[in-house]
Order: structure tokens, then C-alpha cells, then sequence
């Protein structure tokens, strides 16, 4: 099964790990004390509203959100952006995919905070700028590659990352670099065609 990982391989599993484990050692170096006291210089509460600008789509958005926020909700709550679904939010799904830089990134696992100076694409900027839709669009369409339409958005930008990895060049590749993306409708034989469809109007 195919997973992208967040950029820089950071996750919010890392995140809280790397906190936990770090309390735990100052417990051990301060048995039966509690974690040390909050110094005045302390880094500030992460749930204190942090200013972040994040490129969506070829737009600068100007968000204050906690440093914790993942790109999925930063997305959804903040920018009013719902294309991206949330399927598990445990990255377990795919429906949450979006580009960053061009690689197909989950969004329910990366920070939104760690993005500043990113390129982030959405469903929502993947037409051109006069409504024609996206070839593997198109093709999802022309194909009937979804029955209640919820995995589509994720299926169709990890489609697109698929291609430009070069990961689309017969079908026994196809379905393994799309495996990360679940489809409880199983679509899954008219998703192969579609990509297999649009990667030459891709490349031209
Ligand atoms: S919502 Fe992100 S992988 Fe499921
Ligand atoms: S089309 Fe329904 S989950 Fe994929």
C-alpha cells in the first residue's frame, strides 16, 4: 500500500510522541515531582493563535490558528476549502489528499504551520482559470470513477500525483500507487481506466 507522507516526514504522530517522551524523561530526572514549572520565557501555548500564510491554489491566505491545526482542517474550518474530505483523519484513507510542491501530501497529518512558502492545491485549483476542467477530471467523469463521489476529491489529486511521480505507466502500477486512496463504493476498476486515460492528455 502506497503512503505519502507528510513533508519532512513529520506528523502529528511524531509530534505527540516526541512531547510525550520528552515528558516522560523529565519525570525520571525529577522523580516523584511534577514536570517543572512553567518558566516566565517558556515557549508560548501552542493553543494561542499563531499568525500563518499559506498559499492555496495560487492565493495567499493570512490564518491565525493553533500551531497544532492540520492542513486538512486549516482547510475545511478555516478557508472554507471542503473539497478535501475527512475520510478516517488518521491517514489511513486517503480522502484528505492534496499537492504540496506537486507531491501528493494527506492533509489530516500535516501540520498546517510547517507550510509557510509552500505551493498547497486543492480539488478546488485544479481546473484552469476558465472552468475547464483538469484532464484526470475529465476522465473520472468520462469514465463514471465514482458512485457516492466522498473518496473523489483524494482519488483524483493522488491520481494526479501519481502521474507526475511517474507512477502511472500500466495498470498493475496504477492500482498499486492508487492503494493508498479507499473507495468503500469500489470504483476502483473505472479509477484504473480513468488514470490510465488521462495520463497521455497529461503529459502533452
Ligand atoms: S482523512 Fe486523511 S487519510 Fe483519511
Ligand atoms: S465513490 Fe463512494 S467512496 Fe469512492
Amino acid at each position: 500500500m502506497n503512503t505519502t507522507n507528510p513533508p519532512g516526514g513529520f506528523s502529528r504522530r511524531n509530534f505527540i510522541t516526541t512531547t510525550a517522551a520528552s515528558t516522560m524523561t523529565l519525570t525520571l530526572l525529577n522523580p516523584g515531582h511534577a514536570p517543572a514549572e512553567t518558566a516566565p520565557d517558556a515557549t508560548p501555548d501552542a493553543r494561542s493563535p499563531h499568525p500563518v500564510t499559506l498559499r492555496v491554489n495560487g492565493q495567499d491566505h493570512r490564518l491565525s490558528i493553533d500551531v497544532r491545526t492540520s492542513l486538512l482542517d486549516a482547510l475545511r474550518e478555516h478557508m472554507g476549502l471542503t473539497g478535501s474530505k475527512k475520510g478516517c483523519d488518521h491517514g489511513q484513507c486517503g480522502a484528505c489528499t492534496v499537492l504540496v510542491d506537486g507531491k501528493r501530501t494527506l492533509s489530516c497529518l500535516t501540520f498546517a504551520a510547517m507550510l509557510e512558502g509552500k505551493d498547497v492545491t486543492t480539488i478546488e485549483g485544479l481546473a484552469g482559470p476558465d472552468g475547464k476542467l483538469h484532464a484526470m477530471q475529465q476522465a473520472f467523469i468520462d469514465h463514471d470513477a465514482f458512485q457516492c463521489g466522498y473518496c473523489t476529491p483524494g482519488q483524483i489529486m493522488s491520481a494526479v500525483g501519481c502521474v507526475l511521480e511517474g507512477h502511472a505507466n500500466n495498470d498493475a502500477d496504477i492500482r498499486e500507487y492508487m492503494s493508498g486512496n479507499l473507495c468503500r463504493c469500489a470504483a476502483y476498476p473505472n479509477i484504473v481506466d480513468a488514470v490510465r486515460d488521462a495520463k497521455p492528455r497529461m503529459e502533452t
